[in-house]
């Protein structure tokens, strides 16, 4: 079925710069980009995102990591969208990525890993909700 995905570009992607390239992929793997913005994050905006990882040791660093430069937020629109990004991405764990994965391809360490990509239906929805209105969505 048709799905929205949101995905992030994070700060090591962006300063690689290597926004094109990864958007490349997901345009050739049949998604859609029907938003995007670049944004700099503050630590209430990363911490609000990342909200369900409050209270696990690495928050501090994701919120530091996430604030320590510019990201690029995007809507992702295609069949199994979410799985697809998934897919292209590749494990959070770079080390653990398949060859030829946006995480293997441009990304080091677990902290630094290039994109994030929501994890199921539920969290796309709010996840999409969080970075843009209604009328920043061009479906196409
Ligand atoms: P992301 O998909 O953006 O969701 C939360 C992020 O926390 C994750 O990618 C990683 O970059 C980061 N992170 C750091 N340590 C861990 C860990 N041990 N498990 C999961 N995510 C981690």
């Amino acid at each position: 079925a048709t799905e929205r995905t949101l995905s992030i570009i994070k700060p090591d992607a962006v300063a690689k710069n290597a926004i094109g390239e990864i958007i490349a992929r997901f345009e050739k793997a049949g998604l859609q980009v029907v938003a995007a913005k670049m944004l700099k994050l503050d630590d209430d905006k990363a911490g609000g995102f990342y909200a369900e990882h409050k209270e696990r040791p690495f928050f501090k660093d994701l919120v530091g990591f996430m604030t320590s430069g510019p990201v690029v937020v995007q809507v992702l629109e295609g069949d199994d969208a979410i799985a697809k990004n998934r897919e292209l991405m590749g494990a959070t764990n770079p080390k653990e990525a398949a060859p030829g994965t946006i995480r293997a391809d441009f990304a080091e360490t677990i902290d630094a890993n290039a994109v994030h990509g929501s994890d199921s239906a539920e969290s796309a929805e709010r996840e999409i909700a969080y970075f843009f209105g209604a009328d920043e969505i061009c479906p196409r």
